[in-house]
C-alpha cells in the first residue's frame, strides 16, 4: 500500500492508528470503501474537528484513508 499510494509506511502506520483509535468514537468506523474519494476530501475536516485532531494527524489519516481506497 505504501508503495502504491507513495506514502511513507510510517505515515500510513500512524493514520490507520489515529482512523481505528478516533474515527469509531461517535459511530461505527465508517469504511474507506464506503465514502468515495470526492465525498471523503468533504467529510474529513469536519470529521476531524470532530474528533479533536492536529492538523497533522488529519493530514495522516486522510493519507491513509484514501490509499486504502487505489486500485
Ligand atoms: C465527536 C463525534 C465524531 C467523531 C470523533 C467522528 N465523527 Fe464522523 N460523524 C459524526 C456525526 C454526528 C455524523 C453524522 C452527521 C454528519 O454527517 O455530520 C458523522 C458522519 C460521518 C460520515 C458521513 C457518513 C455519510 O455517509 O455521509 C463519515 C464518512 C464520517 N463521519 C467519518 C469519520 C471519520 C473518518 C472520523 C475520524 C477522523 C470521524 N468520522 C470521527 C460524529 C463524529
Amino acid at each position: 500500500m505504501a508503495a502504491r499510494s507513495g506514502v511513507p509506511w510510517e505515515s500510513l502506520k500512524r493514520g490507520r492508528m489515529v482512523y481505528l483509535s478516533q474515527c469509531g468514537r461517535c459511530h461505527e468506523l465508517v469504511p474507506p470503501a464506503g465514502v468515495k474519494t470526492e465525498d471523503w476530501h468533504l467529510v474529513m475536516p469536519g470529521m476531524c474537528w470532530n474528533a479533536g485532531l492536529t492538523q497533522a494527524d488529519e493530514a495522516l489519516v486522510t493519507r491513509y484513508v484514501l490509499a486504502t481506497k487505489l486500485p
